[in-house]
């Protein structure tokens, strides 16, 4: 049986859902060193099949932001709906599924989660990046709805990675 839960730091599988995002080498991205939330605007998820954490999905809840340009007097500007409130989005910033358990339906219970989320935290759209070398996850995506906006990335080693960002309002 599959269940999605969210999880804090205080809850039973938390350290289960630690152990799942340190075997898929995703740990860096949304821990400390001590297994604790790196940021407090951080929300997790968890996939269990059978009560065992077998896949994670983190999201970001954060304002859109519009990047600083020369044009733009080298200033962030919030995105802001027409009575000037800004505007919120999630961004994925790790989603796996332990490879036993792939192809059976977690991935697309926890995404449908966090669109679910998404709209509970008071954003319009749900946001993420993917290299092109990921057809599982283009493909669950796609099957959801989402827009895909090609954008090339690139590494602090300076190499660039083709891809692009699913977006999907909510
Ligand atoms: C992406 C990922 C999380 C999907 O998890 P999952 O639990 O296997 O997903 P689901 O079982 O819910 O399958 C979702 C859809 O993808 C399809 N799919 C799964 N693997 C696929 C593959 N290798 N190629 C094409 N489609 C694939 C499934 O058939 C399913 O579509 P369907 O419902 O129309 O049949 C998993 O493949 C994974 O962990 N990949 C490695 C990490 C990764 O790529 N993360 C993406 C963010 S960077």
């Amino acid at each position: 049986m599959i269940e999605i839960k969210q999880l804090a730091p205080d809850e039973a599988d938390w350290q289960s859902l630690v152990d799942c995002l340190r075997v898929g080498g995703d740990a860096h991205w949304v821990l400390d060193e001590y297994g604790q939330p790196k940021t407090d605007d951080l929300v997790f998820l968890a996939g269990l099949v059978d009560g065992q954490v077998v896949g994670q999905l983190v999201l970001r809840r954060q304002p859109i932001m519009i990047p600083a340009t020369e044009w733009a007097a080298e200033r962030d500007r919030l995105l802001r709906d027409p009575d000037g409130e800004p505007l919120y989005e999630t961004l994925v910033q790790t989603f796996r599924v332990v490879e036993a358990h792939r192809r059976q339906g977690v991935g697309r219970a926890m995404q449908l989660r966090a669109l679910d989320l998404t709209k509970a935290l008071g954003c319009i759209q749900m946001r993420s990046w993917s290299s092109l070398d990921k057809p599982a996850n283009y493909h669950l995506k796609l099957s959801l709805g989402f827009g895909f906006h090609p954008e090339v990335q690139e590494t602090p080693s300076s190499l660039k990675v083709s891809g692009g960002y699913f977006v999907k309002r909510v």
